[in-house]
């Protein structure tokens, strides 16, 4: 699935780039939008994320692509490889700005983790 953001002043720290949080946030969001729409009807919660390593700061002014891929089924867990690419709104590339393995869980209503169907 393919989702993108807009970078906007209220996104960016004290130096002037955006803020890691913020990133943490949209890949979390971006990824669970992924798996809802993969299995409809059913709930997840995200247990856990691989590596996290921002690897280039991203400017103000950016729009971020973020690029999710289903990699792994398991019982109660689904695994999504996201890599986020950045691109300055006045500059044709993008690049590789961030990448990691994002895993999620299935709960039933009372939070506890089911088998995925
Ligand atoms: C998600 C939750 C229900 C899992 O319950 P649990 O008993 O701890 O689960 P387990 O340790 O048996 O792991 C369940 C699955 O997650 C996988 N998993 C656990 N930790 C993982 C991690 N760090 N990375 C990737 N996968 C992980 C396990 O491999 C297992 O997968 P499988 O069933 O497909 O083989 C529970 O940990 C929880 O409620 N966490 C809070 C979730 C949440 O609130 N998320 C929002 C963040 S604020």
């Amino acid at each position: 699935m393919t989702t993108f953001k807009l970078v906007m002043p209220g996104d960016l720290n004290h130096y002037g780039f955006l803020f890691g949080g913020k990133m943490l946030m949209w890949v979390d969001e971006a990824a669970w939008m992924a798996v809802s729409n993969d299995f409809p009807g059913q709930h997840f919660v995200t247990v856990g994320m691989s590596e996290v390593r921002f690897k280039k700061s991203v400017h103000p002014k950016s729009v971020l692509r973020f690029e999710s891929e289903r990699t792994r089924i398991g019982n109660t867990s689904v695994t999504y490889h996201m890599d986020v690419f950045s691109r300055p709104i006045d500059i044709a590339a993008e690049e590789l700005v961030f990448h990691t393995d994002i895993t999620f869980v299935r709960v039933d209503g009372a939070g506890n983790k089911i088998p995925v169907r």
